[in-house]
C-alpha cells in the first residue's frame, strides 16, 4: 500500500508554507540573521512541538516565522517544500501564506511574495510542479487590518490566486471577515476558509453563505449538522482534510476515529492535506500512510482522495483534465 500511495499523483490544497519549516532549517536561517532562538538542539525544538489545542501550535508556529527576514529566507523555506513535493509525487501544490505574520514584524509584503514566488518558478521549470498561492488573512486580528494586507497585495495579484482564513478560529467567526472577503471577490481573488476545525457547523454556514467560499479548509464538525452535509454536497464544495494535523492538534483522538471515512461514506468531497507538516509529524505522503492504516482505506478509495484533490483544486479546466 505504502509503495501505491507514494506513486499516486497528488495535488495538495491545504499547506501553509510558513508550517513547513523544518528545526534544522530554521537554524541554519536563524544564524545568518543573527537571531536567537529558544532552543539549543533540534531535539529540544521537536519537544516544544506537544500541542493541546490550535492556540498552543499557533505560538510556536508564529515564533518560529519570526526568524524570516530575507528574500532568500522564504525562498529557501519555500523551496524546501517543493523538494517534498517532488518526493511525494504532488504535481500541484496551493500554497497558503499569511502575510501578515511577516508585515507586522517590518518585513515588506514584496519581500515575502518576491522570495516565495522565485521558488515556485524555478519548482515549475525544474520539475513541472505547478502551484498556486493563496493569501490567508489572520482571524485573530480586525477586518481593517485584513483590508489593509488586501490592498497591499494589489500590485502582486498576478502572483496570486486566492484569499483564505486562518489562524485562531474560536471566538473569531468567518462573519468578522464578510466586508473583506466580498471586496477580495470583487478585487479578483477567489475564496476559500478555514471552518469547522475547532469552530462549530455555524462557523461552516457563515463561511459558505457570508463568505461565499468555494472550498472549505478542515471542515471536520461539518458532520454535526446533517443539513449541512446536503448543503456542501448540493454545492460541490470540497473540503480539505488534515489527518495528522487533527491527530496533533487533538482534533480527533485517534486516527481510526478520523471522520474521514464517514465524510466520504456520505459523499462529501474530501481531499487529505499536510497543513503545517514540520510541526505535525509528517508531508502528504505520511498523511495518507497513517489515514490508509488506521482507516483501511482501499486503493479504489485512495485513488478518489487523490482525483478530488485535482478536481477541486484551483487549475484550470485543461491542466486539470492533463493531471486526472
Ligand atoms: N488552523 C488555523 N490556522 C492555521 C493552521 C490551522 O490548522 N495552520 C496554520 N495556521
Ligand atoms: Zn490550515
Amino acid at each position: 500500500m505504502k509503495n501505491f500511495i507514494a506513486k499516486l499523483p497528488k495535488a495538495e490544497l491545504h499547506l501553509h508554507i510558513e508550517g513547513t519549516f523544518e528545526p534544522e532549517l530554521m537554524f541554519a536561517i536563524a544564524k545568518r540573521n543573527n537571531i536567537e532562538i529558544p532552543y539549543k538542539t533540534i531535539e529540544e525544538v521537536k519537544t516544544a512541538y506537544q500541542f493541546s489545542c490550535l492556540q498552543d501550535f499557533l505560538d510556536i508556529y508564529y515564533a518560529g516565522a519570526g526568524v524570516l527576514i530575507t528574500e532568500l529566507d522564504f525562498y529557501d523555506l519555500t523551496m524546501a517544500y517543493f523538494t517534498k513535493c517532488k518526493e511525494d509525487n504532488i504535481l500541484h501544490a496551493e500554497i497558503m501564506f499569511d502575510p501578515q505574520t511577516h508585515t507586522k514584524r517590518g518585513v515588506s509584503f514584496e519581500t515575502v511574495i518576491n522570495g516565495i514566488h522565485l521558488a515556485r518558478e524555478e519548482a515549475e521549470s525544474k520539475w513541472g510542479i505547478t502551484s498556486e498561492l493563496i493569501m490567508s488573512y489572520l482571524r485573530h486580528l480586525s477586518e481593517e487590518d485584513a483590508f489593509e494586507t488586501l490592498s497591499q497585495s494589489l500590485p502582486f495579484k498576478h502572483l496570486i490566486k486566492a484569499v483564505g482564513l486562518d489562524s485562531s478560529e474560536k471566538g473569531n467567526p468567518p462573519s468578522k471577515f464578510y466586508k473583506v472577503f466580498k471586496a477580495s471577490a470583487e478585487a479578483g481573488y477567489v475564496l476559500v476558509a478555514h471552518a469547522g476545525e475547532e469552530g462549530p457547523a455555524e462557523y461552516v454556514w457563515e463561511a459558505i453563505d457570508g463568505l461565499q467560499v468555494m472550498r472549505i479548509d478542515h471542515g471536520n464538525n461539518c458532520l454535526t449538522d446533517e443539513i449541512l452535509v446536503q448543503e456542501v454536497i448540493k454545492r460541490d464544495l470540497a473540503l480539505t482534510v488534515c489527518p495528522l494535523s487533527n491527530l496533533k492538534l487533538q482534533v480527533v483522538k485517534e486516527l481510526d476515529s478520523h471522520p474521514l471515512r464517514e465524510m466520504m461514506k456520505r459523499g462529501i468531497k474530501a481531499t487529505v492535506n499536510s497543513d503545517d507538516p514540520a510541526y505535525f509529524g509528517g508531508y502528504l505522503n505520511q498523511n495518507f500512510y497513517a489515514l490508509q492504516e488506521a482507516l483501511d482505506l482501499s486503493k479504489e478509495e485512495l485513488v478518489l482522495l487523490a482525483k478530488n484533490s485535482f478536481q477541486h483544486s484551483l487549475l484550470d479546466e485543461k491542466r486539470k483534465k492533463e493531471l486526472l
